[in-house]
């Protein structure tokens, strides 16, 4: 009963009527929100409430600027065109130089499947596609929203004669122009998050794989287990903000993007969603301490 309760609220939250009355709703609580929506007089359990809570926190829409009547992907696109170029060099900052670490790790899982021709999604200024080379794959296509990071990562796939190898296109993961069934592999590194619409970009990415491709996906994910949920929350809370604040070009970029990382689904709940588009053998590994999480699932 409770779990149709969730589905409701899931499809409220994403719904216009949402952002009309959002802000009363935030004003009169949860209660009022779960009476309004079951038209019920009974009282949800204080675990139904939490559990809504949470739910409602996980599924909020997060975007780069609150000014503007711009959607997020469009807001998304402005903002990685804005930092693409310090954004490699305040990438490894933050992340104390462990993201080159995390991309080793999904070349070395994609190595053992030897995927002749892959897709990297959201692949940004390209460290991914460039890294995959190693997997002898013939050809690698880099594909992001933000023409910005792309012209980036072209001039670092000319400077390491590469363009044999890789090509960079302009596309949007919600929309791919790839015919279905047209990679041995898809990778998205720290893209997911950015999607406006999740679903429909997983259930492109598995339409454009072949049968039995595979997906690997790299994201930041909340460590479960104390006192590192504490010291990341005080981390991507504090610290990341504020040297994007100093650093960046964009002084809310670091922002959204930390919150973004706070209420994105991860672990199991990710798993969950993965499975719900139709991918079997879903796993994840989370690695340092829980701060990243890499899934890998197939078609
Ligand atoms: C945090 S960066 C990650 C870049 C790169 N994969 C890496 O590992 O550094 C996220 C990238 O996702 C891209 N992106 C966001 N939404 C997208 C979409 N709908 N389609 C394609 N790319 C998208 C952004 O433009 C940005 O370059």
């Amino acid at each position: 009963m409770f779990k149709a309760h969730f589905v409701k609220v899931c499809n409220f939250q994403s719904s216009k009527l949402h952002k009309f009355i959002g802000l009363p709703f935030k004003t009169l609580g949860v209660k009022t929100m779960y009476r309004f929506l079951y038209c019920s007089n009974a009282m949800p359990t204080l675990d139904e409430i939490v559990s809504l809570a949470k739910f409602a926190e996980m599924t909020k829409k997060i975007t780069p600027y609150s000014n503007t009547e711009l959607g997020k992907k469009e807001q998304v696109t402005k903002m990685f065109d804005t930092i693409s170029n310090t954004y490699d060099g305040l990438n490894r900052v933050i992340s104390f130089g462990i993201d080159v670490k995390w991309r080793k790790r999904v070349v070395a899982i994609l190595s053992k499947r030897q995927p002749k021709s892959i897709l990297d999604i959201a692949t940004g200024t390209g460290d991914l596609a460039i890294e995959m080379t190693k997997t002898g794959a013939d050809s690698i296509v880099g594909l992001d929203i933000s023409a910005g990071m792309l012209e980036v990562g072209q001039r670092k796939v000319n400077e390491k004669n590469l363009a044999d190898t890789i090509s960079m296109v302009v596309g949007d993961s919600e929309n791919l122009s790839f015919e279905d069934d047209s990679f041995d592999a898809v990778t998205v590194a720290f893209g997911v998050r950015n999607f406006e619409n999740l679903e429909k970009g997983l259930s492109e990415i598995r339409r454009v794989l072949k049968p039995s491709g595979v997906l690997v996906i790299l994201e930041t994910a909340v460590p479960k287990k104390s006192p590192y949920r504490q010291g990341y929350r005080f981390y991507t809370k504090n610290i990341l903000p504020l040297i994007g604040k100093l650093f960046s070009k964009d002084k809310s970029a670091y922002t959204y993007l930390s919150e973004s990382a706070s209420v994105f689904p991860c672990g199991e709940n990710f798993n969950n969603i993965l499975r719900k588009i139709g991918f079997i053998d879903v796993t994840d590994e989370p690695q340092t301490l829980g701060v990243a999480s890499i899934y890998i699932a197939t078609k």
